[in-house]
């Protein structure tokens, strides 16, 4: 590791410190050391597949089945992956310091996984750390597309998506598709959070899919700092105090002294 790395880590990690209220943005970069390919990039999702054919609700409504059954192998791929230490790193610091608001654009469920494990390795008796906030949806759950019952999705190669128990409309995987809103309530606590943070920790995203990109711009309207960790430059990288070049998995850990 180069000094000048070396100086922008004990920057971010002092930035982190001193702050009193953080919020941290993810995205598809943290859990690719899992294993769980991104979106973009040379090996991203949509390198391979059209967003427009996959994850659009007129998708949906024109091949269902061909839909279920990308959601499904997503499922399989995902079930296969473990947290990685930026995860955990998170994770700790989310149980173990108040004012820490976790949000992520991931639907792999990941962080709930590091958070779990954290939690019974602190010997925390309590329930279920409730976060992060998962501003596009959670892929391990369907909702009916009919009666919006939310269930636990279950793996398999089902020829096309079941029908719901209650009312018998379809399955549908409980994310969030191009062209559909976010969850208001949910996209709400992440905007409050980022206008109270002193610092937002952005790690392995794009920032480019809005309105989730946009929560660094409010704390940095707010008169917060940002902190970003990614493996390229980004639109924010400009405005960030410290950015971090390098995998999450090894950053994260690193600035976060876990
Ligand atoms: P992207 O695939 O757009 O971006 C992943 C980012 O992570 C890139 O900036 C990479 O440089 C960076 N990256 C990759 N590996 C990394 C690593 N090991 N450590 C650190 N950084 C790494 O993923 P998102 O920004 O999450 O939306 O994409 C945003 C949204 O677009 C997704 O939530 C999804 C997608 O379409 C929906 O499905 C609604």
């Amino acid at each position: 590791m180069t000094t000048e790395n070396r100086e922008q880590i004990a920057h971010a990690t002092e930035l982190l410190a001193d702050a009193r209220q953080i919020v941290v943005l993810t995205g598809a970069g943290v859990s690719a050391e899992s294993g769980v390919p991104t979106f973009r990039g040379e090996r991203g999702l949509w390198r391979s597949y059209r967003p427009e054919e996959l994850a659009t609700p007129e998708a949906f409504q024109r091949d269902p089945a061909l839909v279920w059954a990308w959601y499904q192998w997503r499922r399989g791929l995902i079930a296969q992956c473990a947290p990685n230490p930026g995860h955990h790193a998170l994770a700790r610091l989310a149980l173990q310091r108040d004012g820490v608001t976790l949000v992520t654009q991931n639907v792999d469920g990941l962080h709930h996984r590091a958070a779990r494990e954290e939690a019974s390795r602190l010997g925390s008796a309590g329930p279920e750390p409730a976060f992060p906030l998962e501003v596009h949806g959670a892929i391990h759950r369907d909702r009916c597309s009919g009666c919006s019952r939310l269930t636990e999705a279950i793996p398999g190669d089902d020829p096309g998506p079941p029908g719901c128990a209650t009312c018998a409309a379809q399955l549908r995987p409980d994310v969030v598709w191009f062209g559909e809103a976010l969850d208001p309530d949910v996209i709400g606590a992440a905007q409050q959070a980022a206008l109270g943070a002193d610092v937002c920790l952005v790690a392995g995203t794009s920032a480019l899919v809005y309105p989730a990109a946009g929560l660094p711009e409010l704390t940095l309207q707010a008169g917060g700092t940002v902190v970003e960790v990614n493996l390229d430059a980004t639109p924010l990288t400009a405005r960030a105090t410290v950015s971090l070049h390098g995998p999450s998995g090894e950053l994260l850990p690193l600035i976060l002294g876990a």
